[in-house]
């Protein structure tokens, strides 16, 4: 089993495209698809899954897509947990300081809320990029006082967004596309991909299960023989 999933919602547009349909329905519908998904996580007892919600590139979109994508999440930090996953730590990962301060509150408020918890730990990837994530983490070491020399993987790592969690050991990409698109860089160096053709609002536990039956086949090797 990996320890820590990372999981790039894509493909709500198709989705959407192909039912004739504006494409906030298809993120409707993948909203659905991330709480099953983190109900799975959870119940299976996976130690950390990451979702990739929106990337740093995200705010490219028309206006009107970016708007009903922040609506979509103030209301699921509105709802919180359900009852299936009520033991998940949730974390916010990525550069909060666009978003408004009611929407910065209400994360911050699902995380303490969630902290004390012990199950699976979700990250929502939030106005993140990978690029971002290792510029933030040398900035604050510097900051700190770092000088060159000094500088280790461990203390970047330390700095992530992701610091103190396993680094990611598959990476499953729904909707066809067959790239990273600035997710988690650092941390998916020696990480598995497993890239499937259904869309992310279709996207189920069967779907999930035969990504890990794919993980269990790989033969990971770091490097050594
Ligand atoms: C993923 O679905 C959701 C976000 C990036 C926020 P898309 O909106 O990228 O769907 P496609 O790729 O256009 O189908
Ligand atoms: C990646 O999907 C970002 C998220 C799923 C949040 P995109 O749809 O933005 O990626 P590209 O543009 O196809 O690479
Ligand atoms: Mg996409």
């Amino acid at each position: 089993m990996p320890r820590h999933i990372g999981i790039i919602m894509d493909g709500n547009g198709r989705w959407a495209k192909k039912r004739l349909l504006p494409r906030s329905a298809g993120h409707i519908q993948g909203a659905k698809a991330f709480r099953r998904c983190l109900r799975y996580c959870s119940s299976a007892g996976i130690e950390c899954v990451t979702f990739y919600a929106f990337s740093t590139e995200n705010w490219k979109r028309p206006q009107e897509e970016v708007n009903a994508l922040m609506k979509l999440f103030s209301d699921y930090l509105d709802e919180g947990l359900e009852m299936d996953d009520d033991d998940v730590v949730m974390r916010f990962i990525g550069d909060m300081t666009p978003f408004d301060s009611s929407l910065r509150q209400k994360m911050e408020r699902m995380a303490a809320d969630t902290a004390g918890n012990h199950g699976t730990v979700c990250n929502i990837a939030v106005n993140y990029g990978g690029r971002d994530d290792i510029l933030h983490a040398v900035k604050r070491l510097m900051k700190d006082g770092a000088d060159a020399d000094s500088l280790t993987e461990d203390s970047i790592g330390a700095n992530l967004y992701t610091a103190g969690l396993p680094d990611v050991d598959l990476i499953i990409r729904p909707s066809g596309e067959q790239r990273i698109s600035n997710f988690m860089i650092w941390q998916a160096a020696y990480a598995e991909y497993v890239f499937m053709d259904v869309l992310w609002p279709d996207f189920t536990e069967k779907d999930l299960d035969a990504a890990l039956e794919e993980y269990s086949r790989r033969n990971r090797r770091f490097g050594g023989v």
